[in-house]
């Protein structure tokens, strides 16, 4: 019986292994720099040749020997030493899977985007594997996936089912990625990799990013730089636990693994269904990190954030300026303050719902959102008219997810939590924060109709910040099967993403904010529902720099949100000159997040100049191209970075002083990213008017001279900052 299945599997899935045929298939996946060779012979197994710059004749790749030659996709199960891509365990109980090269399908989708298919059949189980590489050809981004097919006699369990497998070799192999914490985002880690494993991962379930982020950059020749080194840079298109794997299993050989984290989330993949894992990037650049990260922006931008080439608002939130303290005169106050300083959009943060329980602190009201009586009697409908007579769009606070067990959804829905029956569930923020259990549609109807009841009601509402401060506490569902239990870190982000798909369906302009205890929800996964993610609670302008230089090199500034907020910052108590604070928000999505009657008579004179100001250079920063120059933690004193428009005809250039330099004159600061042979007249904008720190003031210098020789700035004491608007002229 099981030889005639074998038979029929075979005539099904492998004609070539019948036919026969000795002549490798070379498939290339190509982008404008660079390629990924392949090698397959029908039959035989599919194997992962080489990723790197763009070879002429990639037969040299073969010929030369210098390929990998190694499994693209292995599994477990032969050979079983080694980590793999994926792991399963078949009806039978047969533990392996071995996966054989079936067929290749090219697909052009447009001029710059094509995807590749490459099937992948097992000898012996009605079980197929299509590895998927789509190519954005101008970017240098190839973004890999797997389809994972069942079409055998019964249930087979995932235990490990990657996303991208792929393997390099390398002398030195340095490894940069971006730990973190609360207030403490993206701090940038680069280590050399030595044997073992080393893994980058989360398992909070929820808020996947305020540890480390599912993205790194591998240099192959040793540490790199912005402009030096051969670098694979990744970031995975996921919203929920995540892996990475460095395996140096060998001397020379790195195998990158990368993928949802499988950690107690093995996955019953029923007969006929299809199990997809999510998108992981991947490029490759041959001038170290800045390039890396450049190509990854411009993807971004095009292709991956929710309208990523439209222009961003300047917003003010109202937390850090009342917290839950939210009455209509504070409100309406903050609104005609912000547009006098010329903001366009208002976001009434937390505090604002809650009718039996008013939101007044972390302890109670999640779930109930419904505009409090007590805090806001004539609703919000004077809040969002004063808006529009300001000229502000107006912007709302939701943790659609989440729910308090001082709520009346709780006293009704009491089921609805993540938890587990016969324990106490574990609460997070107030001693009263529960997760709504997302993999169960019931609930997903719930969080859809949060969102869309209030938005039908209040069409006007322009943008949404959402929110999700707890974790996966007690982990378990009452509405998953007993012996589906192991999906709900799957199910639940299954769950959520086709929610967030039901809103934008309904609601295509709303704009929406990631946010999660700050950074905690940073990820393309993310970024396809979202225009922008709250970077960081921590905003105090100095630790900015150095959490948003982290953030850069996967994330560009359109989609960061930095705001200004009050001097004493509320996090770290340090006080900071406004001009430094602005100039630190203006690299990234600029915003407030304060009182602007906080600031004197003088200060918001300054303020409505500098939000002036970025409205001049906001395409600049949210469109052109990120060249960091030198790094907050370089240790010398200084911190730089310029974006360029892509037409390289405008620049703008911002430094800042992170101690005091009293007696000593700076080195010149190398521009970058300009046109050498273009002329460029250089001024600095955003200063206070007593005097400029640019030594050359509304002067004309070549690009070429701006890149090799460099500026003159004078910043003699911490907290100092300077930005200069480059304009090319004839
Ligand atoms: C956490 C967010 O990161 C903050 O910006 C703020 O929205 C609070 N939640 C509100 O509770």
């Amino acid at each position: 019986m099981i030889k005639i299945l074998k038979i029929i599997l075979l005539l099904l899935f492998a004609p070539a292994v019948l036919y026969g045929t000795s002549v490798d298939e070379v498939i290339t996946i190509e982008t404008k720099n660079t390629v990924m060779i392949f090698t397959g012979h029908p039959g035989e197994k599919f194997l992962f040749q080489f990723y790197g710059d763009k070879v002429n004749d990639v037969s040299q790749v073969i010929r030369s020997a210098s390929g990998m030659n190694e499994e693209a996709y292995p599994a477990f199960g032969i050979e079983c030493s080694k980590e793999k891509a994926l792991q399963v365990t078949h009806p039978d109980g047969n533990m392996s899977a071995d996966l054989f090269f079936k067929s290749v399908e090219k697909i052009k989708i447009d001029d710059n985007i094509s995807l590749t298919k490459v099937v992948l059949f097992d000898n012996a189980y009605a079980f197929q594997v299509t590895v998927n590489y789509k190519t954005y050809f101008q970017e240098d981004i190839v973004e890999i996936w797997t389809d994972i097919l069942n079409e055998g006699t019964g249930p087979v369990t995932l235990f490990k089912f990657a996303s991208c497998y792929i393997p390099v070799r390398s002398f030195d192999p340095w490894l940069t990625h971006f730990h973190g914490a609360w207030g403490d985002e993206f701090n940038l880690i680069e280590e050399k990799l030595e044997r073992g494993v080393k893994v980058i991962k989360n398992r909070t379930g929820i808020r996947n990013t305020q540890c480390d982020n599912p993205s790194f950059m591998l240099s192959l020749d040793g540490k790199s730089t912005e402009e030096n080194g051969d670098i694979i840079a990744g970031s995975l298109e996921w919203t929920g636990n995540y892996k990475i794997s460095f395996d140096m299993d060998e001397k020379y050989k790195v195998n990158i693994i990368s993928g949802i984290n499988e950690d107690a989330s093995q996955y019953i993949l029923e007969r006929g269904n299809v199990f997809h894992t999510p998108k992981f990037i991947l490029t490759y650049s041959n001038k170290g990190k800045g390039l890396a990260s450049r190509n990854i922006h411009r993807w971004a931008r095009e292709y991956k954030i929710k309208d990523g080439t439209s222009e961003r608002m300047i917003l003010l939130n109202s937390w850090e300026g009342v917290y839950f303290d939210i009455t209509e005169d504070k409100i309406l106050k903050m609104m005609d303050d912000f547009a006098k300083l010329g903001g366009e959009l208002f976001v009434m943060d937390d505090g604002w719902f809650g009718d039996k329980y008013p939101r007044n602190d972390g302890t109670s009201s999640l779930g109930d959102w419904i505009v409090s009586p007590q805090k806001l009697p004539n609703g919000l409908d004077p809040l969002i008219k004063r808006a529009e007579e300001n000229g502000l769009k107006f912007g709302i606070w939701l943790e659609p997810e989440m729910i308090c067990d001082k709520s009346e959804l709780f006293e009704q829905h009491p089921d609805w939590i993540v938890h587990q029956p016969n324990r106490t569930t574990l609460k997070g923020r107030g001693k009263s924060e529960m997760l709504l259990d997302m993999s169960n549609p019931v609930v997903q109807d719930f969080v859809y109709h949060v969102v869309h009841d209030l938005l039908v009601k209040y069409p006007k509402i322009a943008y949404i910040k959402w929110d999700a401060n707890h974790f996966i506490s007690n982990y378990g569902s009452t509405f998953l099967d007993q012996d589906k239990q192991s999906h709900l870190y799957i199910e639940y982000h299954l769950g959520l993403q086709k929610t967030w798909e039901r809103i934008l369906a309904s609601h295509p302009d709303i704009v929406m904010q990631a946010s999660s205890s700050g950074g905690g929800r940073v990820t393309y996964g993310h970024l396809q529902y979202f225009h922008e993610f709250w970077t960081s609670d921590n905003t105090d302008a100095l630790s900015r720099l150095n959490i948003q230089w982290g953030t850069s090199h996967f994330f560009p500034a359109n989609a960061m949100a930095s705001h200004v907020s009050a001097s004493p910052n509320h996090q770290t108590n340090r006080e900071i000159p406004l001009k430094f604070r602005f100039d630190v928000a203006m690299t990234g999505r600029l915003g407030m997040e304060m009182r602007p009657d906080d600031l004197t008579p003088e200060e918001q004179n300054f303020a409505k100049g500098a939000i002036e100001t970025y409205k001049s250079i906001r395409s600049i920063v949210q469109q052109g191209d990120l060249y960091r120059i030198i790094a907050p933690n370089d240790g010398c004193g200084i911190a730089s970075l310029m974006y360029v428009s892509p037409e390289k005809d405008r620049g703008v250039f911002f430094a800042f002083s992170l101690s005091n330099n009293l007696r000593y004159k700076l080195p010149p600061i190398k521009l970058q990213g300009l046109s050498p042979n273009m002329k460029y007249k250089i001024a600095e904008i955003n200063n206070t008017g007593i005097g400029s720190k640019l030594s050359a003031y509304n002067e004309i210098f070549t690009g070429e001279f701006l890149m090799n020789t460099g500026i003159q700035i004078s910043m003699n004491k911490v907290c100092q900052s300077i930005v200069v608007e480059l304009v090319e002229v004839p």
